[in-house]
This record gives structure tokens, sequence and C-alpha cells, in this order.
């Protein structure tokens, strides 16, 4: 008999037709936001999920899904998984790191030359027709070019971004959980700081850390306060690791240059400053969204969920130590 898995959200033919070679699918190819409560009663007959990482998976969702053995993040972000309630319940976790790290540096250094240049505020200027002709000083902005980028998490994107980096002539300065080795710190051309002289030095700080209860407002009004008044701040990382009550304050008095968003608490509301603030750019969680890379992520969530179900052992475990229910 074929395993039985559930997709949360909607994802492309092909995956579904990857999914359905080997299992029984019942997909949401209409995008139907499922509750909490609509979530676990689609999943109580289930063998695996594949969802996204809008999907809140915790202890209590998954002590009433006694059959699931997988579940499959489209994504590589998985604060939306209690890993560790999993791993108890004898459920494999997966997501999909590697597939979209230049799809988020590209878009990350988009938001920096954004913020730096005003892009955003100088279109919404043209749009509603304020534009009056061109002047010397119109929308003056800072040169990307010969800044200090300042990188909190460098891993595999952190060192992507790095690599866009030094084409543009920056320099870079990295913090980490982990100091890279010196032959990594070589290659980036990136030099260790503590994430408090990260902040006094860098022009541009990017954020591109988990986020962990360790990593929970990370950057608070006491961060803001280090920073250069010059500076601009990036978040493609995850809501929460950014007090975003202390951003709005910082940049309503102009604390810190400008911001530029992509991820924010308690998505997908976000903080209503933010629209009234001209100096923040933002989108809406969108950074690895090019068709190549969602693609990658939602048939690499499959492969896990697929290998997870048929051979017992997926390629991206994020709970190696589990032993998964039979
Ligand atoms: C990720 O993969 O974690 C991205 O933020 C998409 O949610």
């Amino acid at each position: 008999m074929k395993p039985h898995v559930l997709v949360s959200r909607e994802v492309f033919d092909e995956t579904i037709a990857m999914l359905e070679a080997r299992c029984e699918v019942e997909s949401n190819q209409a995008d139907v936001r499922y509750s909490s409560e609509e979530l676990a009663a689609k999943l109580a007959d289930k063998d695996g999920a594949v969802v996204s990482t809008a999907d809140r998976i915790d202890a209590a969702l998954l002590d009433r899904c006694p059959r699931l053995k997988v579940v499959s993040n489209v994504g590589v972000g998985y604060n939306n998984i209690d890993v560790v309630a999993c791993t108890a319940r004898g459920v494999m976790a997966t997501n999909t790191p590697g597939v979209l790290t230049d799809s988020v540096a590209d878009y990350t250094f988009g938001l920096v030359i954004a913020a730096c240049r005003r892009m955003t505020e100088a279109e919404n200027h043209l749009r509603s027709g304020q534009w009056g002709g061109t002047f010397l000083k119109q929308m003056l902005g800072m040169d990307v070019h010969g800044a200090t980028l300042g990188i909190i998490g460098m891993g595999r994107i952190g060192q992507a971004v790095a690599r866009r980096a030094r084409g543009f002539d920056m320099r870079i300065v990295y913090h980490n959980r982990a100091r890279l080795d010196a032959a990594s710190e070589h290659e980036s051309r990136s030099a260790y700081r503590s994430k408090d002289d990260l902040l006094k030095e860098a022009d541009v700080v990017v954020l591109l850390i988990p986020y962990s209860p360790e990593t929970h407002h990370l950057i608070g009004a006491r961060e803001l306060e280090l920073m250069k008044p010059g500076a601009i701040l990036v978040n493609v990382a995850r809501g929460g690791i950014v007090d975003d009550e202390a951003l709005v304050a910082a940049l309503r008095r102009g604390r810190i240059r400008g911001a530029a968003l992509d991820v924010y608490e308690n998505e997908p509301r976000f903080h209503p400053g933010f629209l009234e603030l001209k100096n923040v750019v933002l989108s809406p969680h969108i950074a690895s969204a090019s068709e190549p890379t969602r693609k990658a992520m939602a048939n690499t969530a499959a492969r896990n969920c697929i290998a997870a179900l048929t051979e017992g052992r997926p390629p991206n475990l994020l709970n190696p130590e589990v032993r998964a229910r039979a």
C-alpha cells in the first residue's frame, strides 16, 4: 500500500506528479490556508506531510497524528517545526538547504542597493506625481561601493552575500556563532568581529541567521543604538530576530539611516508603523522566490518526503537521532 501524504499549500504540478508516483497524495492546489485545527485534522491519517514555513508543527498537533513519520518543510528555515517534539514522537523532520542560497543572496543584495540608493522611495515619489524635474540634491543616498558590510550569520547564504559584496568593492566584517576557519575567512575576504563591534563598524548590517529563542530580538533598542547613524539594517532571515517596535522607533527618529525588510514579527501581519516610513524598503518574504528556486525547494521537499517514507532516511534530515516510527 502506498503511504498517504498531505501537501499543505500549493506547489508545482511536477512536484505533485513526483509525489503521486510513490504516494497517495492529498494536495491543496487551491492554496486554501488551513487553520491549526484543519491541518491537524487533515494530518490525522497521513504518513507524511509536505508543509510550508507558515505551517506550525508543534507537540499538540503531532499528538493528533499517530501515523505521521515525516514532516518535510519547503524551506531552509525550520523554526515553524518543533524538532524536539518530532524526535520524541519518532517523526523525521527535513528542510531544503542549499537550493536557495544564491537566489536569497541575490535578493539580499537587491535590498542592500534599494535601501542605500532609496529606490522604492524614489519610485513612490515618481508614481505619486511628485516629480518636478531633476535637481542636484534629489534623493541623495549612500554608496554601496566602498561601504563596510557587516554580515551577521556567515553560513552558506552569508558567504554567498560576501561573494557578491566583493564585486562591489565592499569591506566585509562578519559575526557568527562559530568563527570561520582561516581558509574560509581568506576565501570570503571577511574579518571576524564581536556582534557589538560589527554593529559599531558596519555601514550596512545584514542578518542571515536562523530564528531561535537565542536569536529572538538579537537586534533591539540597545543594538540599534550601537549602529552608526548613517547605517542601514537589512533582514532577510526571520521575523523576531529584530524587535520591530524598536526598529520603527529608531527609523522614526532617524537613529539609523534606513532599513530593508523581507521578514516580520507575526507574519503575515507586520508593524503598521513601517508603512508610515519612507526610509524602509518592504517586501513580503520573497527572498527565495525565483521560479527555478521555488521549484527546486518544492521538489527537494518532495524527495525528502518520499525517501523518508520508502527508505527511512531522507537526505536533509534535521533530527538524525530520531528512532523513526515503523
Ligand atoms: C526559507 O526557506 O526559510 C525561506 O525563508 C522561505 O520561507
